[in-house]
């Protein structure tokens, strides 16, 4: 019998640290260090991460036949010491306190994952070109036979973008934009300039746009960028520091914006706004140039994308409804921990040959839910362990009957079932769920149950078969990993007078534009998660019968998580988030808690609690 071939892939040391287990080409697992260690985004040697991999797919390190990097450290080195140079004696302390890292940890890596792997891993490693990492984690797992690919983000060795094409089991890139010109830092730079952090405050930035006008949009075109009609471009560095300071912006930008970056935490003003709105603009126009280069280029009629900007979710839905392409797919951990998914598939497919075969257009990440799971057994063990008082329903139908009510009575749900998600949102396995026909959900959730700030706007979990009932969405498409924008259907916006359109800003906050406030952004638009029965079994039963209890077939979905902690993993992190917070009401498989009846209310120690993590 022939022996199956298992491939581990590791993403690590820039940030979103990740490990994904492939046998035979199948995903077993794939995680994200942050999720183990509790520290977002860490950047650190995923040994958690690889630890679970290992022991969802049953294996062990001495019988891995394949380790690969997601990039190739070396090159990227030069790219770090050439920009030195060119930039010499500016940047002088950067590159001291890089150096250490480098030089003990970076340029040492088949020594460093040695370590991870107790020596035990005989072969030789292999490393990958970041952008091939994207591209693989792209187009393999998708439903395609044949895909033009694109993947843009901050940086990867010098490559920043690439447009290419996959058939078969084969993926080619065919043009590159290189560092320092970035679509992905570009937009980190204003994410910088408006007061949020680096790498990992992007989402808000595209969160707030909605609430200002793009009147920066000619300023950002002519200044800053010189774009070309294929999406390439080059940038006004004079603008920018990026290549010699932490800073990401300096004073000739602050001049053209009108003074200097929003200190973090300080108000959020119009000017914020409005440059988001702005930023978020030329960043859909550039993606969608360069969508449409990609299809000139090869002519098919699917898209795959990834890299950091592909988590653009109002761009990806522009470029579904605009683009050229008839079909779009997006690795769901489109960020760098997915490059560890794309590089362990890449040495399955295009390194060793292995026929890729694409069953009925479905794609093969699973509903991305690729984590590690936790029994109910374990999970009793635990609660005993702790004292907690829960009710256990065993019947299906029966829990569902309850939580289903309780959401219904406005109460804020922590639902916990099945593997957790890879990639950076909650798919209704680590989620927490509320009445998105509330009006005062998306305030109550943002402030007292993730104390975050108050225009974010949240997300639905919809039925797949209603979806284009409330959502401009047409009917045979699918959005399982919420990754694209879409607007709330004309039938289920509400009407108001004119009065409301004299509101600016946070303002906007205060009109009900749907049946469905919880998830209507101040632009009627919402970031939709389809839910299918195949992929999200109870969760989807789940929606079923809210549905036929109330005729709303959408609840609130946000990820089980506080500001600056990542998603919570095992039933320990969640009972220790739900118990901190002003969730009312957990569910950890068939395990039903009440806020009241637990022995120990910690509520008077939110503050506590939030202080374990770094803001975001
Ligand atoms: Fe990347």
């Amino acid at each position: 019998m022939k022996k199956p071939v298992s491939i581990l892939g590791i993403s690590s040391l820039y940030h979103d640290s990740a490990a994904a287990l492939i046998i035979d080409g199948k995903i077993i697992s794939a995680s994200q260090e942050e999720r183990f260690t509790r520290k977002k985004h860490d950047f650190r040697m995923p040994v958690n991460a690889i630890k679970s991999c290992l022991k969802e797919g049953n294996f062990a390190a001495e019988d891995l036949d394949y380790v690969v990097f997601y990039e190739k450290p070396f090159l990227k080195f030069e790219r770090l010491l050439e920009t030195y140079f060119a930039y010499a004696p500016r940047g002088f302390r950067q590159f001291l306190m890089g150096i250490p890292q480098w030089l003990n940890q970076k340029l040492h890596l088949p020594r460093e994952i040695d370590k991870v792997l107790d020596k035990r891993y005989k072969n030789k490693y292999i490393f990958m070109e970041h952008h091939e990492s994207h591209a693989a984690s792209a187009f393999f797992p998708s439903p395609f036979e044949e895909a033009a690919i694109v993947t843009v983000d901050g940086v990867g060795e010098w490559t920043t973008a690439s447009v290419g094409s996959g058939r078969g089991n084969k993926i080619k890139l065919d043009y590159e934009l290189h560092f320092p010109h970035s679509l992905g830092l570009l937009y980190s730079a204003f994410t910088y300039f408006t007061g949020f952090k680096v790498n990992s405050g992007e989402y808000k930035l595209m969160g707030l746009a909605p609430y200002g006008r793009p009147v920066y949009y000619d300023t950002i075109m002519e200044k800053l960028l010189d774009l070309k009609e294929d999406g390439s471009f080059r940038l006004n560095l004079d603008y920018f520091t990026y290549c010699y300071t932490d800073a990401m912006t300096g004073r000739k930008f602050e001049e053209l914006f009108g003074g200097p970056r929003r200190r973090p935490e300080s108000q959020i003003t119009q000017r914020e706004m409005d440059i988001a709105a702005s930023i978020q603009k030329v960043t859909e126009e550039i993606m969608l140039r360069i969508a449409r280069f990609a299809y000139k280029n090869t002519g098919m009629k699917n898209l795959a994308l990834a890299g950091g900007v592909a988590l653009n979710c109002v761009g990806n839905g522009r470029i579904l409804r605009e683009g050229p392409f008839e079909n779009i797919w997006i690795q769901p951990a489109a960020g760098d921990a997915g490059g560890a998914l794309g590089a362990a598939l890449f040495v399955h497919y295009q390194l060793l040959g292995n026929e890729r075969k694409v069953e009925a257009q479905k794609d093969s990440q699973a509903g991305s839910l690729l984590g590690p799971c936790f029994s109910s057994s374990e999970i009793k063990t635990y609660l005993d362990s702790i004292g907690a008082v829960y009710h256990s329903i065993e019947d299906e139908e029966q829990l569902l009957e309850k939580v289903s009510d309780e959401i219904q009575n406005g109460k804020v749900i922590g639902w916990f079932q099945g593997k957790m998600e890879f990639g950076p949102r909650a798919l209704g396995n680590r989620s927490i769920l509320g009445d998105a026909r509330s009006e005062q959900m998306q305030s109550h959730m943002n402030l007292k149950i993730k104390f975050r700030e108050s225009f974010r706007p949240f997300a639905p979990s919809v039925l797949r078969e209603d979806c284009s009932e409330y959502f401009e969405f047409a009917e045979e498409k699918e959005s399982p990993y919420m990754l694209l924008v879409s607007g709330v259907h004309s039938s289920k916006r509400c009407r108001f007078d004119g009065e409301s359109d004299e509101l600016t800003g946070l303002e906007l906050l205060k009109v009900k534009r749907s049946v469905v406030p919880g998830i209507t952004h101040v632009d009627y638009s919402a970031r939709i998660q389809t839910v299918d029965e195949e992929r999200h079994g109870r969760y989807y039963r789940l929606l079923k019968k809210f549905k036929a209890k109330t005729g709303c077939p959408l609840v609130i979905n946000t990820s089980f998580n506080i500001r600056g902690e990542p998603i919570v993993c095992s039933p320990e992190n969640k009972y220790h988030c739900f118990i901190s917070t002003h969730n009312d009401i957990l569910v950890l498989e068939g395990y039903v808690l009440y806020k009241e009846e637990q022995p120990e209310k910690k509520e008077h120690k939110v503050e506590e609690y939030l202080a374990k993590f770094e803001l975001d």
